[in-house]
């Protein structure tokens, strides 16, 4: 119930107003977002790459303005090119949301979205580094799985996140575990119904592990997003029974959390990418942050009256 409201309320732009003016919020946004601006990334980046790979994503979602999704694609090209001048690429890629490229446009969203994408697949390429397409609502998968399909023909590493809460996902997983397919599997952030998505807690994650189970056994990368410590060592029992050694999969958790065990699973020799917004637009991925764990909100509702 607290994470559909918080959803929900990610995307009222009342709440968002109230929730942007108020100047208590930062210290605890500041928690889970390296920054507002490309130097604040790249700080954390480079950081983060003494042990670990990193994953940047610059926020905005949902974009209706075909000149705020080009500022977007700017950004990321010079993001891309520092990357690679600052010697960063082996261990930092960009992640990025087609609603941010232009999907949600209603004329030719799917098209124009695509055309970007490929644009930031070009400056990642010359940059030495790889895309990852995040997912976004059910609405938005077969559209962002056709999207990631047309940029894997000329940049085959680019990869797609498919959210174990639906039930669909498990034949995705299969139809995606070709050879070199980067696919990273998530629970899933968004407020789905019933008729598309497990709503337990438990079916959530034994979906998880039949995934799973598809990607370790196929042909493809499997990037196991999840900050879930059952989960982890099932994962790691899967890609060891299925021959694969620490270099053939990697983990991914999200900035600023369970962050001993990011480091404690790197030291233990573990690939551990960390995925790092930055931007001014934290709004809707802060509130979804706040929905996944209870205490995150009672730490937001602490801060808000100074305690
Ligand atoms: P779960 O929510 O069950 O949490 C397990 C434990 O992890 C909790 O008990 C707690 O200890 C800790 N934890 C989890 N979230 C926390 C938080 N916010 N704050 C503090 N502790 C927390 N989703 C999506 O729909 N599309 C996408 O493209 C992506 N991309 C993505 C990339 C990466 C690298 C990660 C790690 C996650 C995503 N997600 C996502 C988000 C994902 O779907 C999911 O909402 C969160 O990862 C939380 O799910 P867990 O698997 O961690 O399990």
């Amino acid at each position: 119930m607290l994470r559909s409201a918080l959803v929900a309320a990610s995307r009222s732009p009342r709440c968002r107003a109230l929730v942007e003016r108020l100047p208590l919020a930062r210290p605890v946004v500041d928690r889970f977002v390296a920054g507002e601006h490309e130097a604040d990334a790249l700080h954390t980046a480079r950081a983060l790459a003494a042990d670990r790979f990193v994953t940047l994503d610059r926020l905005g979602e949902d974009t209706t303005d075909r000149a705020q999704a080009e500022i977007t694609v700017d950004a990321y090209r010079s993001l891309l090119a520092a990357v690679a001048r600052e010697g960063l690429a082996e261990r930092v890629e960009v992640s990025v949301k087609l609603s941010a490229l232009g999907a949600a446009l209603p004329l030719d969203g799917e098209k124009i979205a695509l055309d970007n994408a490929r644009r930031i697949c070009v400056a990642a390429a010359e940059a030495g580094t790889t895309v990852t397409v995040d997912m976004e609502d059910h609405t938005t998968v077969d559209a962002t799985l056709s999207v990631v399909r047309d940029l894997r023909v000329d940049f085959p590493a680019t990869g797609a996140v498919l959210q174990a809460y639906l039930r669909r996902t498990e034949g995705d997983c299969a139809d995606l575990a070709g050879p070199g397919s980067r696919i990273r599997l998530c629970k899933g952030a968004y407020d789905e119904p019933a008729s598309v998505a497990f709503r337990r807690r438990a079916e959530v994650d034994a979906s998880y592990v039949r995934c799973l189970k598809v990607l370790m056994s196929g042909q493809g990368y499997p990037m196991v997003a999840t900050h879930d410590p059952r989960l982890i060592p099932i994962a790691r029992e899967l890609a060891t029974r299925a021959g694969r050694t620490s270099r053939d999969y990697e983990f991914q958790m999200l900035f600023g959390v369970r962050v001993d065990a990011q480091r404690r699973m790197a030291a233990a020799g573990q690939r551990m990418r960390v995925y790092v917004p930055y931007g001014g637009e934290w709004y809707p991925y802060f509130m979804r942050r706040l929905g996944e764990r209870p205490a995150n909100l009672a730490f937001f509702a602490r801060a808000l009256v100074g305690r």
